[in-house]
């Protein structure tokens, strides 16, 4: 019985690790990949962008497949596909897993992270 509680609560922390393994790997992605420079850095999108964080992850999933297979109908389209072209699977999994899981950062945090922390 108490074996079994422990084999059952390994399984929960390594399904934790790897899954903010996956959010923090999604999360580097999205910055160095310059979605954040379309999307918004919280992903949150624009009037011209769509926003990206908490959709549902199967969704942003075909979505950037769709992309990286060049389907595009629209010059939009066609410029996104430009960034999906270069993602693996892995990337795509990761980058998914990040924007539907998507936690808002405080902008205060941000501009602390900018200031070097002589901000406020
Ligand atoms: C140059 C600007 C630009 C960059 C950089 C960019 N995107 Fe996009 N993205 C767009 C535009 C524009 C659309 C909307 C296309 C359309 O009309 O359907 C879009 C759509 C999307 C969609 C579909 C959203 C929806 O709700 O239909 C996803 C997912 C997406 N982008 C992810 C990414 C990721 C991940 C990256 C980085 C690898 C990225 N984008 C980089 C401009 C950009």
């Amino acid at each position: 019985m108490r074996m079994r509680f422990i084999f059952l609560f390994v399984i929960l922390l390594t399904k934790i690790y790897a899954d903010s393994d996956a959010y923090n790997r999604g999360e580097m992605l999205f910055f160095a990949n310059a979605c954040s420079s379309c999307h918004g850095p919280s992903a949150e999108g624009s009037s011209t962008y769509p926003r990206l964080a908490n959709k549902k992850s199967s969704y942003l999933k075909k979505k950037l497949i769709d992309f990286r297979e060049g389907k595009a109908s629209s010059v939009s389209q066609q410029m996104m596909a430009q960034f999906a072209k270069k993602l693996s699977d892995q990337d795509i999994d990761d980058l998914s897993f990040f924007l539907s899981n998507h936690k808002e950062v405080p902008v205060e945090d941000v501009q602390d992270d900018i200031l070097g922390g002589f901000g406020s």
